[in-house]
């Protein structure tokens, strides 16, 4: 086995996006292509002498034999362990919670998350620290950086390693521990929820359907739902990763979940529904007939978490992203707890959870998480939910309209315009944000009058950077708002996202359907923005 140092010349394309380095696959197994990122990594860190990393990834097309690519680089860049998952799986959360509790220097996660897998699909690197969290802007910014200058990589060479079997092997003088990816992530979980409660709830007969989406989450919900908890064989679905998540789009929304959605909505319908995204770090929740948002979810588990005994002394504080619905700051304000408003992004809640100022975040994109490992986590948002079903004794229909009873609602929607031309996009981007100063005082549909518009900056308020141009927001005097931003995920031309809120006090009208609630935020926005002029487009791809 030699070290080679591979000659190499830049690509111009390899910016971090909102969580790591997605392309299509063709892309990524283009020669150098997968190997120049890695290196960069290994580049902007300070290199990777002597030092632990755990690596795994969703199981996509191409999962295998980039981790092999990485091992070897691994080696060939003096580290001098690397940790991974069997198979080299590592479902994000999993991946997060061993990169804290090994006290590593960092992981490499294969994923790029709920976008399709396959060899015509996406593919994704990201790079996480050693708090197990996202990297920041300032070090996606050096690995960017470091991509643009790369002359050379260094790669060992070497035959594959048997991932397929718990155990120690080397590379060299690398160490390599394959672990099983789904251990110590269940021991975690077992940490926080009284299992024995859930436990007794589905003995009692409770029903659970969760769809796996072919992804990385089966194995993880198999072992925790059917294996510990005790639900029925069966309650998991689509339980076997497969390469191309078997055709499907492991994106838990109304929309891809479909399966999922229409079971809840027949009469045969379980208590309870989930699902996950491909690498186990979203999770959509659903009643019996109910739909619950991304948005009520985190309010409601904020309001309930202390009934868990992992956050029975209370929540430091919440935190949710700027186009996630205000649902939370109503909970938080009533627990006499700080409330965070973050740009889009998981990235953004590390420092407040890593300062103890936050214990439980969330986003509209499907992402709910706590201060126990420093991703969003998927099958965590399923396991509270069933702690609070399970300690409550109430359906997710009761505890939601109980909690809009207290509160009020917050109607939410998300429209996404998808695969826009680029530049069409930014086009609208740029008009929208020209407009902002003169839209302060107008009226839209007789009665919705703006009350504010801007772009959102966000100062941390745990390290003092900024960052700007995070999502334009038009907020109107009735305490409605519509907000716009691009997607910093897609791969294929730009994906505008509409984000839209009313908020209602009750306690009449809080049973409406949200498309009808939105209806006038929703003609306000495409008259203020022009979205058919500039897109050509009326109906969103997908609602939520
Ligand atoms: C990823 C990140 C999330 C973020 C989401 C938004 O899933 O991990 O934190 O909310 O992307 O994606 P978008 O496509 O809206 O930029
Ligand atoms: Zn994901």
């Amino acid at each position: 086995m030699t070290v080679k140092t591979v000659s190499t010349t830049p690509f111009s394309d390899q910016k971090p996006g909102t969580s790591g380095l997605r392309k299509k696959t063709p892309v990524f197994m283009r020669p150098h292509y997968l190997e120049n990122f890695v290196q960069s990594i290994f580049d902007a860190i300070g290199g990777a002498r002597g030092k632990t990393f755990v690596l795994g990834g969703d199981g996509r097309y191409f999962n295998d034999r980039a981790a092999q690519v990485i091992l070897r680089m691994a080696a060939a860049n003096g580290a001098s362990r690397v940790i991974v998952g069997q198979g080299a799986i590592l479902s994000t959360p999993a991946a997060s919670h061993l990169i804290r509790l090994r006290k590593t220097d960092g992981g490499i996660i294969m994923s790029a998350s709920h976008n399709p897998g396959g060899p015509e699909e996406d593919f994704g690197v990201k790079f996480n620290t050693p708090n197990g969290g996202p990297a920041p802007e300032s070090v996606t910014e050096a690995i960017f950086e470091a991509t643009k200058t790369l002359s050379e990589y260094r790669i060992f060479e070497a035959q594959d390693v048997d991932l397929s079997v718990v155990g120690r092997t080397a590379l060299g003088d690398m160490q390599i521990e394959v672990v099983d990816p789904v251990a110590d992530y269940a021991a975690l979980m077992e940490s926080l929820f009284d299992f024995p409660a859930i436990r007794a709830m589905f003995s009692d007969g409770f029903t659970m359907r969760f769809d796996a989406m072919c992804a990385v989450t089966g194995p993880y919900a198999s072992e925790i739902l059917e294996n510990r908890l005790g639900a029925a064989k069966g309650t998991v679905v689509n339980g076997t990763p497969l390469p191309d998540f078997g055709g499907m789009h492991p994106d838990p929304n109304p929309t891809w979940a479909k399966a999922l959605m229409d079971e809840m909505f027949s009469a045969e319908a379980p208590d309870f529904g989930a699902a996950s995204d491909g690498d186990g770090d979203r999770n959509m929740v659903v009643g019996r007939g109910i739909y619950v948002s991304p948005s009520d979810s985190l309010a409601v588990l904020a309001a309930n978490a202390h009934l868990a005994p992992g956050y029975k002394a209370g929540l430091k504080g919440v935190a949710r992203s700027m186009p996630t619905s205000a649902a939370a700051d109503r909970v938080a304000e009533a627990l006499g707890i700080e409330e965070f408003e973050t740009p889009t992004g998981w990235k953004f809640f590390g420092n407040l959870l890593d300062a103890g100022r936050a214990t439980i975040c969330g986003e509209e994109s499907f992402g709910t998480g706590s201060d126990h490992v420093r991703e969003k986590d998927g099958l965590w948002a399923v396991l509270l939910w069933l702690n609070i079903l399970a300690v409550r004794k109430e359906s997710v229909r009761e505890i939601l309209e109980a909690h809009w009873q207290q509160f009020g609602r917050n109607y939410y929607s998300r429209h996404d315009f998808e695969a826009i031309e680029t530049a069409r996009a930014d086009a609208m981007m740029e008009e929208l944000r020209g407009k902002l100063a003169g839209l302060t005082g107008a009226a839209f549909n007789g009665h919705l009058k703006v009350a504010e518009a801007d772009d959102f900056a966000y100062t941390d308020p745990v390290d003092g950077s900024v960052s700007r141009k995070q999502g334009v927001r038009i907020l109107f005097q009735d305490g409605s708002r519509i907000v716009m931003r691009l997607s910093g995920t897609g791969t294929e031309g730009a994906t505008l996202r509409l984000y839209l809120e009313r908020y209602a006090p009750g306690p009449e009208g809080l049973d409406l359907d949200p498309q009808e609630a939105l209806a006038p935020i929703i003609a306000a926005a495409h008259e203020i923005a022009g979205i058919e002029r500039h897109t050509g487009r009326r109906e969103p791809d997908v609602i939520t």
